[in-house]
């Protein structure tokens, strides 16, 4: 079967089972503060939840610091607000709102503009937006009534940092980018003073958006894991390009946006003589990562920003979206050509010198970034995997993301047959797996296991105690084999590794 009917295929199939009723039904997340009526925007990840997204965040920690060789860093998440002033952040990162003037019910106003009167509204300003609103009489969806003037909202989050007279202003910070660029100086000197280089931050993010919605694909605190690549200004070539070059993708191009709008298929050889290697070759290895994540290739494309769409930092930008079934595209990862722009304006706003040895002499970086958010990936990999067989629901997770490898329980709860696969349960833990222990009617324990995404299940019966044998289930094929328990620990891992 090829990648695409696989991926029609899969979508099909989870059409059928509600992807965000299993995410609450057991446990991988639901709405935060549901006990005092819930917010908009924030949300609880549960045991299974916690697990899935702290794997997508591991795969991509460790491809970028493992085989990219980047520098991990973390950083406060509560910001001084001169850093979003010197950043343009303040003025810049903000988003077009429209109230309802009697229930005053917020609207972002290019997302209702591009709902109700089927256009595409991106790059639009406020005036434009009022006159789109006015001509396709677009009123309140909550109250029908007249929407008042849009106006610029800036998203972040204010707060202020120590008591009294003496607080400073200070935000949550909207992206981990700036608090990654501040420390360059002793980042480049970790570094051995040589560009380029790259540093990875993983961690929280906040803004204070108009109307959060789909889950946890639009969130008002979410995780991002964005990357940035310290390069000399003039350099062009990326020394693994040559590994991605032929590689083809489907591609919606800036101009095709204000085109004709059909996507086309090119080599990553096209996209880089486009927007250089630098940006192709993460384009392309971002779309392995979620390959590797049981994303199927089928499901995802490149698109790059139109020149009006592009954000105040950004010389060119490209995202891999995926198109789900039950919320349509999802910006998955942006790439984008920051150039000298933010290490300027840090080292102007500061007074300190930015800038770092090149071939052509001392010069402040090019900054490519390579900015994932982790909520989406683990929303995207549950649909991905969610398929209904008859009367099971299965979560066809690669098992590098299931939340637990195995699953062991006992046929009945009596004749010694739980203490034997208590024992087990901890041996295979002791031996570095992470294993359940669940108990009850064995078909809906296997379902159970099933919707949780454990890749094996391993049964202690009445033959255990003769033999020393167990049941090994697969999730997938639902077959069964016999095995022993002794260096059972050493036969599940053959068998996760084979089944990836
Ligand atoms: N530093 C650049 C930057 O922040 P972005 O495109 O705004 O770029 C990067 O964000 C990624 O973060 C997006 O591709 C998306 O996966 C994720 N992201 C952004 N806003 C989000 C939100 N409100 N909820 C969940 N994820 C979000």
């Amino acid at each position: 079967m090829t990648e695409k009917a696989k991926g029609g295929e899969a979508q099909k199939a989870a059409k059928g089972v509600d992807v965000l009723e299993l995410a609450k039904r057991r446990g991988f997340f639901w709405p935060a503060f549901e006990l005092y009526g819930g917010a908009a925007g924030f949300y609880d990840y549960g045991p299974l939840g916690a697990l899935l997204k702290a794997r997508i965040e591991g795969i991509i920690r460790d491809f970028y610091v493992r085989e990219e060789g980047c520098l991990l860093l973390e950083s406060p998440v509560l910001t001084p607000l001169k850093v979003w002033e010197a950043s343009g952040h303040t003025t810049g990162m903000a988003d077009l709102l429209a109230e309802c003037t009697k229930c005053k019910e917020p609207h972002r106003a290019d997302h209702l503009v591009e709902e109700k009167a089927k256009t595409s509204a991106d790059g639009l300003g406020a005036a434009e937006l009022d006159a789109l609103i006015a001509k396709h009489r677009i009123k309140c969806q909550r109250c029908g009534n007249p929407l008042g003037p849009v106006t610029k909202f800036n998203l972040m989050f204010a707060t202020s940092i120590g008591p009294g007279a003496r607080s400073v202003p200070a935000t949550l910070r909207p992206e981990t980018a700036q608090t990654t660029y501040l420390p360059f100086r002793r980042l480049y000197d970790l570094a051995r003073k040589k560009l380029p280089f790259g540093v990875i931050q993983i961690g929280k993010s906040f803004r204070n958006e108009i109307s959060p919605r789909k889950a946890i694909t639009r969130l008002r605190e979410f995780t991002q894991a964005e990357v940035q690549w310290y390069l000399p200004p003039e350099l062009e070539t990326h020394s693994g390009f040559a590994g991605v070059a032929k590689r083809r993708v489907r591609v919606l191009t800036k101009e095709a946006q204000v085109g004709d709008g059909k996507e086309v298929v090119l080599s990553m050889a096209q996209v880089a003589e486009r927007s250089g290697q630098w940006i192709a070759y993460f384009l392309a290895r971002s779309m392995d990562l979620y390959r590797g994540m049981g994303i199927p290739e089928a499901t995802l494309r490149l698109r790059q920003h139109r020149d009006d769409e592009r954000s105040f930092y950004s010389k060119d930008t490209w995202d891999v979206e995926y198109e789900s079934p039950l919320f349509g595209r999802l910006e998955l990862v942006g790439i984008a050509d920051r150039g000298q722009y933010d290490l300027g304006q840090h080292a102007k706003a500061s007074g300190q010198d930015l800038s770092a040895e090149t071939p052509a002499g001392r010069a402040v970086p090019r900054v490519i970034e390579v900015a994932y958010g982790i909520d989406r990936p683990v929303f995207c990999a549950l649909e991905s995997a969610l398929r209904q067989e008859g009367d099971r629901a299965v979560l066809a997770l690669p098992p590098s993301l299931a939340p637990y490898q195995v699953a062991v329980f006992p046929l009945v709860s009596k004749d010694g047959l739980p203490d034997t696969a208590t024992a087990l349960w901890k041996e295979l833990r002791a031996a570095g797996l992470f294993a359940l222990y669940d108990e009850g009617f064995i078909g809906k324990v296997y379902y159970r296991q099933d919707e949780a995404g454990t890749p094996l299940c391993v049964t202690v019966d009445y033959d255990t105690l003769k033999d020393g044998t167990v049941t090994v289930r697969d999730r997938d094929t639902q077959k069964q084999v016999r095995e022993p328990m002794a260096g059972l620990a050493a036969r599940l891992r053959e068998m996760l590794a084979r089944a990836r």
